[in-house]
């Protein structure tokens, strides 16, 4: 299991990669406006603290000639950057021609099947469906998941990778895992989240405790 950081944070990435968890990282133009900074340079900062891990980075152009041209500026920034493309006919033409220069693409808001075939079918490095929107919608996100990798199970030629996205609690992780999923990308709050069991904490105090009866 590859996990990417989902932020653009990166005083958190730092924390992250402390762990020694961290095997890439997602943003998206949410993620890096939050952070007040000019995009250039916090994508830099990000993939000089990942050293080469892949480090995605979204076009905000929306027609194929623009999109392309954005994106070679952008793969300009750092080697291992990826390219995120928005899910539609345009960007599936984008990756077609990024894919024929080798600049790896990840196509991002995918919510069906159909959608993630026609981006491997594309030449996509990476797809990434949101399961946590479907979700929020009373739409199971993680059978999405199950579909798309049953899918490219299917045809080993397809070598697209699934990055399951907008990951929102502990349990999508599991399901994830449990499913086989090659990448999840996780946010610092759920990380977080990952780490914590009560039972572990009243397990330390209690030893703590204990100790204090040690013999001197
Ligand atoms: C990552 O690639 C996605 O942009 C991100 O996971 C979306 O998450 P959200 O649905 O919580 O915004």
């Amino acid at each position: 299991m590859k996990i990417f950081v989902d932020t653009a944070n990166v005083k958190a990435i730092k924390e992250a990669m402390a762990l020694g968890i961290v095997d890439g990282v997602t943003t998206n133009p949410t993620l890096v406006a939050k952070e007040g900074d000019n995009p250039e340079k916090i994508v830099k900062e990000i993939c000089a603290v990942v050293e080469g891990r892949p480090v995605n980075a979204e076009v905000l152009s929306l027609k194929c000639d623009e999109m392309v041209k954005e994106a070679r500026g952008i793969a300009k920034w750092a080697k291992n950057i990826v390219i995120k493309i928005p899910m539609m006919k345009e960007g599936l033409k984008t990756v077609k021609i990024l894919a024929d220069e080798g600049i790896k693409s990840n196509v991002t808001l995918i919510f069906s099947p159909t959608q993630a075939i026609l981006a491997a079918k594309a030449g996509a490095s990476y797809v990434s469906p949101f399961v946590g929107r479907l979700d929020d919608i009373s739409t199971d996100g993680m059978e999405l998941i199950s579909q798309i990798m049953s899918i490219y199970n299917n045809y080993p030629t397809m070598e697209t990778e699934v990055i399951v996205a907008s990951i929102r609690h502990p349990l999508h992780v599991i399901q994830a895992g449990l499913m086989g999923a090659d990448v999840l990308t996780i946010p610092p709050k759920v990380l977080e989240m990952m780490e914590k069991h009560p039972l572990t904490d009243a397990g330390i105090a209690a030893f703590l405790e204990d100790a204090k009866k040690f013999k001197k």
